[in-house]
């Protein structure tokens, strides 16, 4: 089974590297793509190694990957997985997947995934941010659109101090409900 890991930039990001790890553990293959800002709480090193993939983050690089020289990578990187998860999700990345935007690496391909393949999203942020109007509004939507699985964040002390929802759920429990989100 194929996982496809998005991974943006929240402080809980090095939990993905956890996710990675897990997931391998359990028999994915596992691919990563990584926004600008994950790659400031991250490096993509960490993710290369875990998966032992190369890591995916522009979209406009020129040069191949496993596909060749010459595929257009963001759709060879959308036709691969057999599931989807963006783990953690910011609040900046949900707001521009609720309105359509394909800017970088991770929402073009993720707009590009066949139908049948399930998307997992696994927001992450400071309480403020998840109940601020706009981000409840944008995962509604999100839901209602039938494309899109939440793994709801959970309560506790977030690194900002504050302690309410916001927090990432645990890596092992994001890749129960990955695999319970396969066909089949
Ligand atoms: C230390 C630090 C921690 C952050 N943690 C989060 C977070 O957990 N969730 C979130 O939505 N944004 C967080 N941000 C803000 C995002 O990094 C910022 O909105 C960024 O533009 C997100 O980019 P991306 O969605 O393309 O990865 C944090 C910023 C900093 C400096």
């Amino acid at each position: 089974m194929r996982l496809l890991l998005g991974v943006t930039g929240g402080i809980a990001a090095y939990k993905a590297a956890d996710l990675t790890s897990l997931a391998i553990k359990a028999g994915f293959e596992v691919r990563v793509i990584m926004t600008d800002s994950a790659r400031a709480f991250v490096g993509p090193l960490t993710f290369e190694a875990l998966s032992g993939n190369p890591v995916f983050s522009q979209v406009l690089e020129t040069g191949g990957d496993s596909e060749g020289a010459s595929a257009i990578r963001h759709i060879s990187w959308a036709r691969w997985p057999d599931v989807v998860c963006l783990a953690p999700l910011t609040q900046s990345t949900l707001a521009r997947l609720a309105v359509g935007l394909a800017d970088d690496a991770l929402l073009t391909v993720v707009h590009a995934v066949r139908p049948e393949v399930p998307i997992l999203l696994a927001p992450a942020m400071n309480t403020q941010m998840w109940d601020h109007p706009t981000t409840q509004r944008n995962l509604r939507w999100l839901q209602e659109t039938g494309r899109y699985q939440i793994v709801e964040p959970v309560s506790k002390r977030l690194a900002c101090g504050e302690v309410g929802v916001g927090g990432l759920a645990d890596p092992q429990e994001i890749l129960s409900q990955i695999q319970r989100a396969l066909p089949g």
